[in-house]
């Protein structure tokens, strides 16, 4: 039972926690004391003896064969002088014992006067921390002892295993008796198990002239029994020496067995004072039993407030599960191990708050979250899985991010430059992010293992960092091919403005596709414009014709974003739109390779010089009826199916 479990470790602590202070006891003579209760009282303890918190004196503690002894600090003198007889004392106590597995106890404890508390040499067990095997009988021990005994020790001539001794020097007893009591009304003999975990009264009464003493037993809240269990007659004198210490020993043997005083008087040639029974501590509550009525109550209830708390977390937990509850899709297990738990990026975006929304990406809003254990600041896209079309994407995104590492390819940091209300990104920004994306796209095409084509390059999916780097995100249409091959065609995809002419008659994507959208990119990025601007009278103006238009008159510097408002570098600028164009070529063959690419950003080649032509650039231009010939400086170079489809095509 977990109640039951509880209720003993804190018994143990409270044992643990037992303090013994020193404080005035009750004092009204040199000859008397009375102990209801030992809190904030000092004794003299030894082995395992303690005073609880509440108050109780426990001799054992919970250890078998073990011995604890607990004296009056100071030793008490029996005679008026020295030479004289040993006078008239009174001594009672409220004990209890207290089996800790089982119904027994072993082996009992002792009221004793002796000469010395250092009973280091006593032996634990039947011996009961009292004497050992040599010293037992021993005249020399000057001890005087009543023996609670719990145990039957035929080595002692024991009578029972409840019965109460008085013992001269010795374990064997001179006098003995079982446990019981005189009831005064009825005048019936009454037997007591001591091991009851019940509360029970001694009075040791010695009287120096007859020296008779009784012993008499009863439970407590009983008064005295006028008939003493036991009494016997011993001269006294020959025994106790002066000054004689009192006190209590206990051992236990091989069953664990708490033995417990909770209340002690002593009166020298006057009665014990009487111990207030109201003030002493209860007997700690230890083991299978007792079943008191509290405990019938508690224990249902305990339980069921267990089962309760039980069933709720298992509610709770199965709630939390299907909160978080993910499905695994069968292609999963071969992209290796990019999955993240729900919960985690759940978490990570504070619950796919709006405050967390980057912006919206190909299939599906993108947030900005913090990993709680790795600190990683991670765009977190969120698919529906009822969109099919997008969870297939949403893989090859996965797919192509897990597995691509560029500092230009948005790995897990990034926010997106679209956010609302950024300042103007100066030049050196600006060239900075064109190389980056420059440089991921380069990545892309021809580093990695496979030839990704991305499909979808524009500003709108470059996220920049902290640092203003361009990373190239939103892998959404990206498609693997191994190098060498030729892509397959596929239905055109892709952002109108950013597809290369020859994509609509072919549908093939190709690297070269990718770079005609990184050009458009460039003008956008340089000329701060979007690549099909929509005109108030219904025109619509695209971008690159524009600027192929500034560049035939040679302005080509007009068409640079006016919010630069004069400040950047002119080589860098003049770089960039004229690669702008070359990379937006409506001949796919007369565009450069990323390499070439970056080879010109670098400055380590020159970029080749566009000739003169009147070509458009764009859909509507004049480029399909008279472009070919007159571009025959980079004609030589294209390919039939490029020249084909460039021919033909339309965006
Ligand atoms: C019992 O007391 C002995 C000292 O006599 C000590 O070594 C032991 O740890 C105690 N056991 C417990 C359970 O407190
Ligand atoms: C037995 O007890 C006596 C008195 O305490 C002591 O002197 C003696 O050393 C003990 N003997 C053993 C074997 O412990
Ligand atoms: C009581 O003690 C005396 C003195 O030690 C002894 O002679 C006598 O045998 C004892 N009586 C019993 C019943 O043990
Ligand atoms: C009391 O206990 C003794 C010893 O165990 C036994 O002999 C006796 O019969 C019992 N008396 C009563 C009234 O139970
Ligand atoms: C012992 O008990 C008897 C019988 O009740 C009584 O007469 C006597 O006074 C008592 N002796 C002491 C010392 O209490
Ligand atoms: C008890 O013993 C002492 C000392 O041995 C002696 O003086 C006294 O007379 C004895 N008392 C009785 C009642 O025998």
């Amino acid at each position: 039972m977990p109640s039951m479990v509880c209720l003993f470790f804190l018994s143990e602590i409270l044992f643990s926690l037992s303090l013994s202070l020193i404080s005035s006891i009750t004092a009204t003579g040199e000859d008397q004391f009375v102990y209801s209760g030992f809190s904030r009282s000092y004794l003299s303890l030894d082995g395992a003896a303690t005073i609880t918190p509440d108050g109780v004196l426990e001799l054992t503690n919970h250890t078998v064969h073990i011995k604890g002894h607990a004296f009056y600090p100071t030793p008490w003198r029996f005679r008026k002088s020295p030479g004289e007889v040993v006078q008239s004392f009174s001594v009672t106590f409220v004990f209890g014992m207290i089996p800790i597995y089982s119904d027994q106890c072993t082996d009992g404890m002792t009221f004793l006067i002796s000469p010395t508390k250092d009973f280091s040499g006593a032996q634990t067990s039947q011996y009961l921390g009292l004497l050992n095997k040599t010293s037992d009988g021993n005249k020399n021990n000057h001890i005087f002892a009543v023996e609670l005994d719990s145990s039957q020790n035929t080595e002692f001539n024991d009578i029972d295993d409840n019965h109460i001794g008085i013992n001269i020097n010795s374990l064997t007893s001179n006098k003995s008796g079982s446990a019981a009591f005189y009831d005064d009304n009825s005048g019936m003999f009454k037997n007591i198990s001591m091991v009851s975990r019940k509360e029970m009264q001694v009075w040791v009464d010695y009287d120096g002239e007859t020296t008779q003493i009784n012993v008499t037993l009863a439970p407590l809240r009983l008064p005295k029994p006028s008939r003493p269990l036991l009494s016997a007659t011993y001269n006294l004198s020959t025994v106790l020496e002066d000054p004689s210490y009192v006190g209590f020993s206990a051992s236990t043997g091989p069953i664990n067995s708490l033995y417990c005083v909770t209340g002690w008087s002593l009166g020298i040639n006057r009665p014990a004072p009487l111990i207030d029974i109201t003030k002493l501590p209860k007997l700690p509550h230890v083991g299978p039993k007792p079943r008191s009525k509290l405990l019938e109550i508690i224990l249902p209830i305990a339980t069921a407030i267990f089962i309760f708390l039980v069933g709720t977390t298992v509610i709770q937990l199965v709630r939390r599960r299907m909160k978080y509850a993910e499905i695994n899709e069968d292609w999963e297990a071969e992209f290796g191990p990019h999955r993240f738990s729900y919960k985690d990026l759940f978490y990570a975006t504070n619950g796919f708050k709006n405050k967390n929304l980057l912006g919206l990406g190909g299939f599906g809003k993108v947030y900005k979250g913090l990993l709680s254990v790795s600190k990683l600041e991670v765009a977190v896209k969120r698919v529906s899985h009822e969109s099919k079309q997008g969870m297939k994407e949403f893989v090859a995104e996965i797919v192509s991010i897990g597995r691509l590492r560029h500092r230009n390819l948005v790995q897990l940091l990034g926010y997106c430059s679209r956010k609302e209300g950024k300042p103007t990104l100066n030049w050196a920004q600006r060239f900075q992010i064109i190389k980056g994306v420059a440089s991921g796209l380069f990545y892309l095409h021809e580093r990695w293992e496979k030839v990704v084509i991305h499909r979808d390059i524009k500003a709108s999916n470059v996220l920049l960092d902290s640092e203003m780097n361009g990373r190239l995100g939103d892998f959404g249409l990206a498609r693997l091919y191994d190098h060498g091959t030729d892509p397959q065609t596929t239905h055109v995809v892709g952002t109108m403005g950013y597809l290369a002419p020859e994509l609509a008659s072919t549908g093939k994507a190709t690297t070269q596709t990718d770079v005609y959208a990184f050009g458009i990119f460039i003008l956008e990025v340089t000329c701060g414009q979007r690549p099909i601007n929509s005109h108030a009278d219904d025109s619509s103006q695209i971008l690159v014709d524009w600027v192929v238009e500034h560049w035939h008159k040679g302005s080509l510097t007009y068409t640079l974003d006016s919010r630069l408002q004069g400040n950047y570098n002119s080589d860098e600028v003049r770089l960039a739109l004229n690669l702008g164009l070359l990379c937006a070529h409506p001949f796919c063959n007369a565009r450069p390779n990323m390499r070439q690419v970056i080879q010109y950003l670098n400055g380590e080649m020159p970029l080749p010089e566009l000739m003169p032509t009147n070509i458009s650039y764009g859909v509507l231009g004049l480029m399909l009826n008279e472009g070919f010939d007159q571009y025959s400086a980079l004609a030589s170079t294209v390919g039939s199916s490029c020249m084909t489809s460039s021919l033909s095509s339309g965006r």
